[in-house]
């Protein structure tokens, strides 16, 4: 197998490498990458250029690794690849997000593989494994961590007693969070991570940008501390549900209590937690991203390939999009914590207007500690009800503005 690789960053640098250590019949011939010419102590014995054309029109390449990220360049490179006759593997799940539909119909049509392993959850081998161990079982739940950013800061918030602000910073500088970060700490890297997983469960297309998605932004150190007192930890949660024939998901920080699998998921690791109609629970953790554990999942791609040249298996058509139904019609307990006005008859208030929507309230606290002079914080735990209802009296308890300062609101993940 002869590869060229795009883009020689942090993963392609550990693809490299790992080419070069482990596998003499996989050879790296050829690297594109905009600042080659700085990494030139890298490439001994590789073709190297900033002309994609070098890899593309190289005939003796049956392989492209697209590793530059981003979305029009790599949209061109991946399309011409495939034009020109090479297989691709890639680590973009943005670009598989926006256009992965007609990529891999595209890829289909010329008879073509896309693999993207390290797409999803950087080194857990969770493709490979649906597309084959679970290809014909019926997948009723899937409930993950997949975005290490956002997990490791609802960690450290947790165990160094610090505001999101704060870790956000010391991430940042640590290279663990982007520069702009909106993408992991809106929940908009986990809601395309989600699209690709349940496309790959259900076998339809699932359109990234219809996959409700709510981020961390909003949560505070004193969710932190409440979610601590119940015995429960905040996660940011890609979560699917197969219920009587819907497909409910989103992406939304959830409380998880201690009997749950993903309490323990710490700092920047990722775990995907399935549930098989006939296989039942299988538990996914490991590495959701980092140089060599990312570069791995795209080098077991690459092996993966050369086995299939071998024996090839058809490649997996998806030919429709997934209807996904309204998540508001399925049921969850929730946290709720309002900041109020310390005055008589708030809480009846705020508890009038749960009961006249059938919310049934499972604990009231109140904590004066962490606010200012004449506020309170209140924090309500409702039973499982139907998510409409608690959103419409969210909504009413919003408009008592002369009372209710600010809330948080939590799914508890069952
Ligand atoms: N890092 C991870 O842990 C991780 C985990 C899972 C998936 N991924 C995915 O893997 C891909 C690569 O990530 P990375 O962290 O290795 O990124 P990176 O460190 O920024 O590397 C990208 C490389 O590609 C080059 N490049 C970017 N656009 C280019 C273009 N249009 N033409 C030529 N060269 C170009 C960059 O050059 P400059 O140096 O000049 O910018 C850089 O050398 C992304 O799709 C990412 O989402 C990464």
């Amino acid at each position: 197998m002869r590869v060229g690789i795009f883009g020689l960053g942090t993963v392609g640098q550990g693809l490299l490498q790992i080419l070069r250590e482990r596998q003499p019949a996989i050879e790296a011939v050829a690297v594109v990458d905009r600042s080659y010419a700085r990494k030139a102590e890298l490439l001994a014995g590789i073709k190297a250029s900033d002309d994609k054309n070098l890899i593309l029109k190289d005939k003796s390449i049956d392989t492209v690794v697209e590793l530059m990220g981003g979305i029009d360049d790599a949209l061109y490179v991946v399309r011409s690849a495939i034009e020109n006759g090479k297989n691709v593997v890639t680590a973009n799940k943005a670009l598989l997000a926006e256009h992965g539909y007609a990529l891999f119909q595209f890829a289909s049509e010329h008879g073509r593989t896309i693999a993207f392993e390290a797409a999803i959850a950087g080194a857990i081998p969770i493709v490979r494994n649906i597309e084959t161990i679970f290809r014909h079982e019926r997948i009723t739940r899937l409930m993950g961590i997949v975005n290490g950013t956002t997990n490791y800061i609802l960690t450290r918030m947790r165990k160094d007693h610090l505001s999101y602000g704060e870790v956000l910073e010391a991430a940042q500088k640590q290279g663990l969070a982007e520069a702009d970060p909106t993408l992991d700490v809106g929940g908009y890297d986990a809601q395309q991570k989600l699209a690709l997983l349940t496309s790959l469960i259900t076998g339809e297309w699932v359109e990234a940008k219809n996959i409700p998605v709510r981020g961390i932004t909003e949560i505070s150190a004193q969710d932190v501390v409440w979610a601590e007192r119940f015995h429960n930890r905040i996660r940011l949660v890609a979560e699917y549900n197969l219920i009587q024939g819907q497909h409910y998901m989103h992406v939304t920080p959830a409380l998880v209590g201690e009997q749950n699998v993903l309490y323990d998921i710490e700092y920047e690791n990722n775990a995907l937690l399935f549930h098989g109609e006939y296989s039942a629970e299988h538990l996914f953790m490991g590495k959701g991203a980092g140089k060599f554990p990312t570069a791995f999942s795209v080098y077991s791609d690459l092996i993966q390939l050369q086995l299939a040249a071998a024996s090839p298996v058809p490649v997996r058509k998806i030919e429709t999009y997934l209807p996904i139904a309204n998540i508001a019609d399925t049921t969850s307990a929730f946290y709720l914590r309002l900041r109020v006005k310390d005055q008589p008859g708030v809480l009846a208030a705020i508890a009038q207007i749960l009961g006249n929507n059938a919310l049934s309230i499972a604990s009231v606290h109140q904590d004066h500690s962490a606010v200012a002079a004449g506020e309170v914080d209140i924090v309500i735990h409702t039973h499982a009800q139907k998510r409409s209802g608690f959103y419409k009296a969210l909504k009413e308890i919003h408009a008592l503005k002369s009372i209710v300062l600010h809330h948080v609101y939590l799914p508890v993940l069952g």
